[in-house]
């Protein structure tokens, strides 16, 4: 969807005063504003897809709390929109005259427990905060996104949020042994359990995993830790072509012991537009070269084996070809400056000319084949596209996301996206690919929802929602194709 089509008009607000200030006295002075000034942040996302608007925004400090707004406004029949840390790239917390329920304030670790792996979080806790507090008891947290530093656990659990790590541990999904949801009665499900194994039943958990909070709204969870990686090991490569990637995965989760934590791969023009647009990024290598890979390989051992098993494994694939260029990272500052060029790609690809995105996954050895075949077909549908294809090979997610041409108004391009979007799903799903990876559906993919889930799966998620949410007091819109 482009960022024209996505720009929704606001419902008009109908929330009764009364329940405004019934609002209010549940969450009490500093858990609510309506000024436009403050709520200004919370009613756009940072892709530029919404512009939302609400009468109130409420934080709630505890699950009681949140158990109490959302009673009060079932019972007046006003829709609620949670949101954790807005930093979704499909517009899928962003309220269009709804009440907005922010997460942000409850912000507890409620327990680390180092002999259980585990820690118990409130929803509104930082990812980044996660990630440490988990170090700091010689444990580790894996999942890795570029937003960390301000997304929160209950917006990447219902968002089930994936990033560079999943080859190794999953996405957020594969991370959660329990959660605690307000239900859209006001009812709260206490799931805060701690097994690996539980088969009581239906897997609970999984239906608000990814459901954008159209089914609940999560607000804890118990999360899986893992031994702290002690080396790691950060390579920058060049690679013969396109294909060599797989041979790539391939070659280094054999001989690394499948100690690979990240395979990322990006094309010659990101790390140009990452070198044009922030003065801070290096290129690591003197060649140029078509296709890059960011490598890293981690251990729980202090031995020196992380290294040397990826500098083994580099010679490899060299002697092979599959590696033409390469560099290993031999300082903090060298691993940080690696990673730069991935985020400042993501970061300032809308720089170089109007951006539309593709979050696809296809199986993993046909992504080169599915990039091939879209690079040329969005040439077809708007020539001069430029393709900037990068991402999670590790585990076939691609950013296929495109730059207008060069020249092109950047309104023309975004009034293409339907058939640009078409052109590249359409691929995807020839190869049993999705068009939603790991960003989710908001409101930028409901045509997709429609297009590529099947009418037995849409009819199936309609029912679970009419069961959970019979009036659609959650996060209406969303998610589900109206
Ligand atoms: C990333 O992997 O950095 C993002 O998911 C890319 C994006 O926002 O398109
Ligand atoms: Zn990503």
């Amino acid at each position: 969807m482009s960022v024209a089509e996505a720009g929704t008009k606001d419902r008009p607000s109908s929330v009764p005063t009364a329940l405004i200030d019934e609002l209010r006295t549940i969450v009490g002075d500093g858990g609510w504003t309506s000024d436009p000034l403050d709520l200004e942040p919370y009613l756009r996302d940072w892709v530029g897809y919404a512009e939302g608007a609400t009468p109130i925004m409420v934080m709630p400090r505890d699950t009681g709390e949140v158990a109490a707004v959302v009673k009060a406004c079932a019972a007046d029949g006003v829709p609620i929109v949670p949101q954790g840390g807005n930093t979704g790239s499909v517009a899928g917390a962003i309220p269009h005259g709804e009440v907005l329920l922010s997460l942000r304030r409850m912000n507890c670790i409620r327990e680390i427990d180092a002999a259980d792996y585990t820690i118990t979080v409130d929803a509104g806790v930082v990812l980044a905060e996660v990630q440490a507090a988990a170090a700091e008891r010689d444990r580790f947290f894996p999942l890795s996104i570029g937003s960390e530093g301000s997304c929160t656990i209950g917006g990447t659990v219902s968002t089930n949020a994936g990033g560079t790590a999943v080859l190794r541990y999953g996405n957020m999904r594969d991370l959660v042994l329990g959660l605690e949801v307000v239900l859209p009665d006001g009812r709260i499900w206490d799931g805060l359990r701690r097994l690996r194994k539980d088969n009581t039943g239906y897997a609970l958990k999984h239906l608000f995993m990814g459901a954008e909070g159209t089914l609940g709204v999560v607000t804890g969870a118990v999360l899986r830790l893992f031994p702290r990686p002690v080396e790691v090991s950060t390579a920058f490569v060049a690679i013969r072509d396109l294909d060599a990637s797989i041979e790539l995965l391939s070659h280094l989760r054999t001989a690394t012991g499948d100690a690979l934590s990240s395979l990322e791969v990006m094309p010659r023009i990101g790390v140009d537009i990452a070198l044009e647009f922030d003065p801070e990024v290096i290129d690591p290598l003197s060649t140029q070269h078509d296709w890059y890979a960011i490598i890293e390989v981690s251990g729980t051992k202090a031995d020196g084996q992380t290294g040397a098993s990826l500098e083994a494994a580099l010679a490899e694939t060299m002697e092979k070809g599959i590696v033409v260029d390469a560099t290993i990272a031999a300082s903090e500052a060298q691993v940080k400056a690696i990673w730069r060029i991935r985020k400042a790609l993501v970061l300032n690809l809308s720089k170089a000319g109007a951006e539309i995105k593709h979050d696809v996954a296809v199986p993993v050895s046909k992504q080169p084949d599915f990039i091939r075949r879209a690079t040329a077909a969005v040439e077809r549908t708007v020539p001069g596209t430029r393709s900037v294809a990068y991402g999670h090979f590790g585990d076939g997610n691609v950013h296929f996301n495109l730059c207008a041409p060069r020249g092109m108004d950047a309104t023309a391009f975004s009034e293409r996206a339907s058939d640009l979007h078409r052109a590249v799903y359409d691929i995807a799903a020839e190869y049993g690919g999705s068009f939603a990876a790991e960003h989710g559906i908001g409101i930028v993919k409901l045509a997709e929802m429609e297009r590529y889930r099947s009418p037995v799966e849409i009819d199936l998620m309609r029912r679970f929602k009419a069961i959970l949410d019979p009036s659609g007091l959650f996060n209406p819109g969303k998610v589900l194709p109206p």
